[in-house]
C-alpha cells in the first residue's frame, strides 16, 4: 500500500490548479444511463471513485471511452441493470444508479452499501423517495430490488432530512416519470445544480435546482449531450478548499485556480474570521495568505450553503495552528472525527465530546507515522504534515486517491516536500 512521506515547514508559494468535482462527476456519469444516446462529459477527475463508477456502467452494458479529461458514455442498451456488491462495497455512491436504472428499464438490483468509517449512511431515504414515484422496492440478500413495470409516475417527495445523493437519485428518476414531481427539502449543493444543468441539456424539464424545492415535469425520453458540446463538470470545491487551507496552515502565498468562489463562501468566511486573507484576484482564482497570527474560531458543519462537512477535518488541522480554543461541531455524520486521534499523535490538543471537538491551539506539530481512515481525514493529515516539524509518514493513502487527482504532484509544484512511496 502506498504511503506519503512529508517533510514539513515549507510555506507553499505559487499557483495550484483545481480539478473537476468528484461529487459532480459521479451523478453525471450515472445520468448517462437515462438515454440511449452518447453523453460526453468534460473535466472528469482521474481519481479512483470515477474509475469505479465507469466500471459500474461498463458492467451494465454501457460503452465507455476515456479521452484525457473527457468521458464518452453510451448506454444504447442496458443488458444488466445491476450494481454488484464488489463495486458498491468500494464506493457507496454506486447507489446513484438506482434511480436512473429503474427509470430507464423499469427494474434495478443494487447492492446495499454497508457500513462506512464516517457513519451508518443508510439509503432508506433514496428508497422512500423512489416508492413515492411508484417503484416497488424490496431488500433481499443484501440487495435492493426495484421494479416499476408500468414505468414511474410523478409525485411529491418530501425528504425527512437533506440528502445530497438522495436528491440526485430521485431527480434522475423523476425526469423520465409521467407527470409532475416536486422534491421538497432538497439538497442545494452545487453538485445538484450541475446535475440539473446536464439533465436540462439532455432535454429534461427542471426548475428550482439550488433551492429546497425542485420541480420536474417528466418527459418520454432524453437525448445525449449536443454533439461537439460536452458537459463540463464544475470544479471541485472540496479540493479547492483543501488547497486554501494548505496555503494558510503553511503560512504561504498560494493561488488556487479554476475554482468557483461562490461555492466556498462558508469556508472563506471562517478563514477571514481566523485572520487569513482570501481574495479573488481574478474570476476563478483565490489567493490565500496569513499576515498575522491565526485565531481560533468555532465552526458547525451544515448542508450547503453552510460549512461543508467534507472540509471539517482539514479545518480542524488548521485550528491546531490558531491561538485559542475552537469548538468544531459535526452535524452531518455521526462518526467523522477519526482524524482527531491521528492529529493528536502529531501533538495536537483535541478533546472529543460526542459530535463536538474542542481544539486547543496553537501547538507545534511534530512529524509522526499516522494512518488515514477516510478520504477527507487523509487530506487533513497531509495538511498537518505540511505544517509539522520533521517527517510525517501517512499510511493507507489509497483513501486520498479516491478523491484527489495527483495531490502530491500538485502540492510539490508549489514547494511542498511530499513524495509517494509504494510498498
Ligand atoms: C454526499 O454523500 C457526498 N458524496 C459526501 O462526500 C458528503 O459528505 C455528503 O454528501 C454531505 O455533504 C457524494 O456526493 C458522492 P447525504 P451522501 O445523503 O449523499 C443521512 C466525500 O468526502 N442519510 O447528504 O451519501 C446520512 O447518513 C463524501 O467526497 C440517511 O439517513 O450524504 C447522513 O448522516 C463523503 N438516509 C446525512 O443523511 C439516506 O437515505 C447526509 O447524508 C441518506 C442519507
Amino acid at each position: 500500500m502506498d504511503k506519503f512521506v512529508i517533510t514539513g515547514g515549507t510555506p507553499l508559494q505559487g499557483v495550484i490548479p483545481c480539478s473537476g468535482s468528484k461529487n459532480a462527476a459521479l451523478p453525471a456519469i450515472a445520468a448517462a444511463l437515462l438515454t440511449a444516446e452518447p453523453v460526453v462529459l468534460g473535466r472528469i477527475p482521474a481519481v479512483r471513485d470515477i474509475r469505479t463508477m465507469l466500471d459500474l456502467l461498463r458492467q451494465t452494458g454501457a460503452e465507455v471511452a476515456v479521452e484525457g479529461g473527457c468521458v464518452r458514455i453510451q448506454a444504447a442498451e442496458i443488458a444488466r441493470p445491476e450494481a454488484p456488491y464488489d463495486l458498491v462495497k468500494t464506493m457507496r455512491a454506486s447507489s446513484l444508479v438506482l434511480g436512473p436504472l429503474v427509470a430507464r428499464t423499469g427494474r434495478a438490483r443494487v447492492s446495499l452499501p454497508g457500513g462506512c468509517a464516517i457513519g451508518a449512511r443508510p439509503i432508506n431515504l433514496h428508497v422512500a423517495a423512489l416508492e413515492r414515484l411508484g417503484a416497488e422496492l424490496h431488500q433481499k440478500h443484501g440487495y435492493i430490488e426495484a421494479r416499476a413495470p408500468q414505468g414511474l409516475h410523478g409525485g411529491t417527495v418530501p425528504f425527512d432530512r437533506i440528502t445530497v445523493t438522495g436528491t440526485e437519485d430521485v431527480l434522475m428518476a423523476a425526469v423520465l416519470a409521467r407527470g409532475e414531481t416536486v422534491i421538497e427539502n432538497a439538497a442545494r449543493e452545487p453538485e445538484v445544480v450541475d446535475l440539473a444543468a446536464l439533465l436540462t441539456k439532455m432535454g429534461a424539464c427542471i426548475e428550482g435546482a439550488g433551492t429546497s424545492t425542485i420541480q420536474v415535469r417528466g418527459v418520454e425520453q432524453l437525448r445525449g449531450t449536443p454533439s461537439g458540446q460536452p458537459h463540463t463538470i464544475i470544479p471541485d470545491r472540496i479540493e479547492a478548499g483543501t488547497f486554501l487551507i494548505a496555503g494558510a496552515i503553511t503560512r504561504g502565498d498560494l493561488t488556487v485556480t479554476g475554482c468557483v468562489a461562490e461555492h466556498l463562501r462558508a469556508l472563506i468566511g471562517k478563514m477571514h474570521q481566523a485572520g487569513a486573507e482570501v481574495e479573488e484576484t481574478a474570476p476563478g482564482c483565490l489567493r490565500v495568505r496569513v499576515p498575522g497570527a491565526l485565531q481560533s474560531v468555532d465552526m458547525t458543519t451544515e448542508e450547503h450553503p453552510g460549512f461543508a462537512t467534507d472540509l471539517q477535518a482539514q479545518f480542524m488541522a488548521l485550528m491546531t495552528q490558531a491561538d485559542g480554543i475552537a469548538i468544531i461541531t459535526e452535524t452531518i455524520f455521526e462518526n467523522r472525527f477519526m482524524h482527531a486521534q491521528e492529529l493528536a499523535r502529531m501533538g495536537a490538543n483535541i478533546r472529543l465530546d460526542g459530535r463536538r471537538a474542542l481544539v486547543a491551539g496553537k501547538v507545534s506539530l511534530s512529524g509522526a507515522q499516522v494512518l488515514a481512515s477516510d478520504l477527507r481525514a487523509s487530506a487533513s493529515l497531509v495538511l498537518a504534515g505540511l505544517a509539522a516539524q520533521g517527517e510525517t509518514v501517512i499510511d493507507r493513502v489509497y483513501h486520498i486517491d479516491r478523491g484527489y487527482e495527483r495531490i502530491e504532484a500538485k502540492l510539490a509544484g508549489v514547494g511542498a516536500r511530499i513524495r509517494r512511496i509504494s510498498s
